[in-house]
């Protein structure tokens, strides 16, 4: 490690710029982080990790992996990958339970140390992700009361709004042109109102008809439709990887998805204030990336994401923590749904989503499953 540290001090421009003992700043580090070596004994462990794990880096340096955690935990599995591929992995999601730790939806990134064959980093934390898939979990409550909602709204109100769009219709060819008017203002909001109750019925708990999809066209199709309407006026840049596999997915519902997503950040760079509105569309490969499949031990890979940025103003502050509920919305016409129907076909799907917002960058990261042999079988 001090070859590390002669090697940064040069960088910094040698005399006077001296950095602390690198295993200082790891101890400083507030994010837990273990060095295991081939026999999963703890070699290294900073002081977030000692807290962590509740047990002291004397206690620590006895112990196996093993000793922590029942051999069928997850954990075990990453880290056998990291040996096996030597790439870093991550695991969402993971519960690290027994009868000495409790710890639940914890983000867990592997890394091979090159220098020490067998060893494994581990880098343990809360992280944003595992956060966005706590408030996607929560939100898929929300959505259920969303579904009653939509069924009772899709039966009681579009019959009866069909017919006051009808006789509003009627009317529009028979008053004179001052009324006309207030008769197409008529038909208008029972539009409004239908095409919201259209949108809810989308909560529905019906199972997903999936085929292997090419994001790159869904991608295409929605920037198109935007910018020929809502998007006219905005820079679109796109960073795509060709070599991308197919996802497993339901077109109909990625577009609904990116066409949401889309439609917010052309609505962020369209306020007062933001000189060149832009929106970048980013596709690409991460190994490593997986999450629990609900309601079993598996895990699922998650190896493609997709990012929609704009440079808009950001997030505000006070919606952020409800930001995927349903209703929840700073426009004044906005419905507050497009989030929340986002974040739950994304969750049908197995996916991800992650959010990250400042001042001139707002960033949604969807990490998507891709065909897999399996798939392909059906
Ligand atoms: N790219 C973004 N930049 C800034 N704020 C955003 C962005 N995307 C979403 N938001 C915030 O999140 C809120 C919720 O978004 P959501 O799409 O769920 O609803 P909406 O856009 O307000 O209404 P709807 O989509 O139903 O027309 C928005 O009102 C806005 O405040
Ligand atoms: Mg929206």
């Amino acid at each position: 490690m001090s070859a590390v540290v002669a090697r940064a001090t040069r960088l910094l421009g040698g005399k006077g710029v001296r950095l602390a003992d690198p295993a200082a700043i790891l101890g400083a580090l507030p994010v837990p982080v273990v060095l295991l070596d081939h026999g999963n004994r703890f070699r290294h462990v900073n002081h977030a990790a000692e807290q962590f794990l509740g047990i002291s880096a004397v206690g620590l340096a006895q112990l196996r992996l093993e000793d922590l955690l029942p051999p069928d935990n997850p954990l075990f599995m990453l880290i056998e990958q990291v040996r096996g591929t030597e790439v870093t992995i991550s695991d969402h999601d993971l519960n690290l339970e027994s009868p000495r730790l409790h710890k639940r939806g914890i983000t867990v990134q592997g890394s091979p140390l090159p220098e020490e064959p067998g060893s494994v980093l581990l880098v343990m934390q809360d992280a944003s992700a595992a956060r966005a898939l706590d408030r996607q979990l929560a939100f898929r409550g929300a959505a259920r009361s969303v579904t009653g909602m939509a069924a009772i709204l899709a039966h009681e109100v579009k019959n009866p709004l069909s017919g006051i769009r009808g006789a509003a219709q009627l009317l529009e060819s028979s008053v004179g042109s001052a009324d006309r008017e207030l008769a197409e203002l008529i038909r208008d909001e029972a539009d409004r109102i239908r095409d919201l109750v259209d949108r809810m019925e989308a909560f529905g708990e019906k199972p997903i008809a999936r085929t292997a999809v090419n994001i790159h066209r869904v991608l295409e199709h929605v920037r198109k439709l935007a910018q020929s309407g809502f998007a006219a006026h905005i820079k679109f840049h796109e960073l795509y990887d060709p070599s991308l596999p197919p996802v497993w997915a339901n077109r109909d519902q990625l577009i609904q998805v990116v066409l949401n997503l889309v439609k917010n950040a052309a609505e962020a760079v369209t306020q007062e204030g933001v000189h060149h509105p832009e929106i970048t569309l980013t596709t690409g490969f991460q190994h490593g990336m997986r999450v629990a499949i609900p309601g079993s031990t598996g895990r699922l890979d998650l190896p493609l994401f997709v990012v929609i940025r704009d440079n808009g103003h950001g997030i505000p502050e006070d919606i952020r923590p409800h930001l995927f509920e349903p209703f929840v919305t700073s426009k004044p016409t906005g419905s507050g749904l497009g989030l929340s129907l986002v974040a739950k076909i994304i969750g049908d799907h197995g996916g991800l989503i992650e959010v990250d917002s400042r001042p001139g960058r707002t960033e949604f990261r969807l990490h998507l499953p891709v065909v897999t042999e399996k798939d392909a079988d059906q």
